[in-house]
């Protein structure tokens, strides 16, 4: 019998991980080994050491994830417990990606099992099927990360359309430059929500960059404004300044999302990524899918960070949809979502 299990591995940024996933939507193991730590006091990624720690990292990741799902390293050869290894292959950092792709390619060949190139923001369109199984389809979803800002509209599991997309900066960016220039460290985004907790939002009026205009996104001008705004009020509170620039973003973000769900006639809305974790993003959302009478779907906070359980997931439907990649195929810093129609 061939096996539904797939074996997943995220290497693109700074969390090492590796998830076994059944049939693309039930999640035996997943294992996240994150580099906040290491970061942080450099605020921001450092690639170099990023690639390193991956390296140290990965071999046990995968081991973890391979026993917690109940699988013998040894007897995987013999016992076709595996349908596949699903890597991914971009965006990221060409020196992170390449201990993944590497490992899992290595994997592949020991074990006989066919390789599967997934592209990280593909899985990230899966977290939130992921745990909700019977989530009905058509949804979008809001992909909100440090690196990317997209509105996707998915039909059916590895079918999807890219309806709106960030012209400059992403929002986590967005999220993250304000809270260098604040001072209040890195993440960017936990640092913001924490601060403008309990903070006045309405107290500066901030713009709503293209709200209102089509579905694409802006973020540079309004990082810009804030910038403005404090050096010309010195005087002014930092925690207002985070509430106010993080209202914003959140009417921006959940304007365009239900712009984007009345477009396409959805019947969901889902967040997805890093940014998907704000508390006042999350019911913002609540308040207007219930007042549009659409679901929503906000995945755990694991979820919306990266974790290998939606590679794994990604790497099912498109086992299905095209078949297993070259082991020829090689990393991809700048891949884009490419449509699947
Ligand atoms: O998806 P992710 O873990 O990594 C990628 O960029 O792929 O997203 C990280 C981004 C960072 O920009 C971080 O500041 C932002 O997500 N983020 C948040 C929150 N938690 C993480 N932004 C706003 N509010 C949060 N609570
Ligand atoms: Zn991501």
């Amino acid at each position: 019998m061939t096996s539904s299990l797939i074996l997943g591995i995220e290497t693109s940024c700074d969390e090492t991980a590796a998830a076994v996933v059944e049939e693309g939507r039930v999640v035996r193991s997943s294992v996240v080994s994150s580099q906040i730590d290491l970061h942080a006091r450099y605020g921001g990624v450092v690639p170099e050491l990023a690639g390193r720690a991956h390296l140290e990292r990965i071999v046990p990741v995968i081991l973890e994830s391979l026993s917690a799902a109940g699988l013998d390293v040894f007897r995987l050869r013999e016992s076709n417990a595996l349908r596949a290894i699903g890597a991914t292959v971009g965006p990221g950092l060409v020196g992170s990606l390449l201990v993944g792709i590497s490992a899992a390619k290595s994997c592949a060949l020991a074990w006989g099992v066919p390789f599967v190139g997934v592209n990280h923001l593909e899985g990230h369109l899966y977290a939130a099927l992921l745990e909700n199984p019977d989530l009905e389809l058509p949804v979008v979803v809001l992909l909100v990360s440090g690196g990317h800002t997209l509105s996707v509209a998915l039909k059916r599991p590895g079918h999807y359309t890219i309806l709106g997309e960030t012209v400059d900066d992403a929002a986590g960016e967005a999220f993250d430059k304000v809270a260098r220039f604040l001072d209040l460290g890195y993440p960017g985004g936990p640092a913001i929500e924490r601060i403008a907790s309990g903070a006045d939002r309405e107290a500066i009026v901030f713009p709503r960059p293209l709200l209102g205009t089509g579905l694409d996104f802006s973020f540079s001008g309004l990082k810009t404004a804030v910038i403005h705004y404090v050096r010309a009020h010195p005087e002014a509170v930092t925690a207002d300044v985070a509430a106010s620039f993080q209202a914003a973003v959140v009417d921006v973000l959940v304007g365009k999302a239900i712009a984007a769900a009345r477009e396409i006639g959805a019947r969901g809305l889902c967040l997805a990524g890093g940014v998907a974790a704000n508390g006042p993003l999350r019911e913002a959302a609540t308040v207007a899918c219930e007042k549009e009478g659409i679901a929503l779907y906000v995945p755990s906070l694991a979820m919306c960070t990266d974790n290998a359980a939606m590679i794994a997931a990604a790497a099912w439907f498109l086992l299905e949809r095209d078949g297993p990649s070259p082991l020829s195929l090689d990393a991809k810093p700048n891949l884009r979502l490419a449509e699947a129609t």
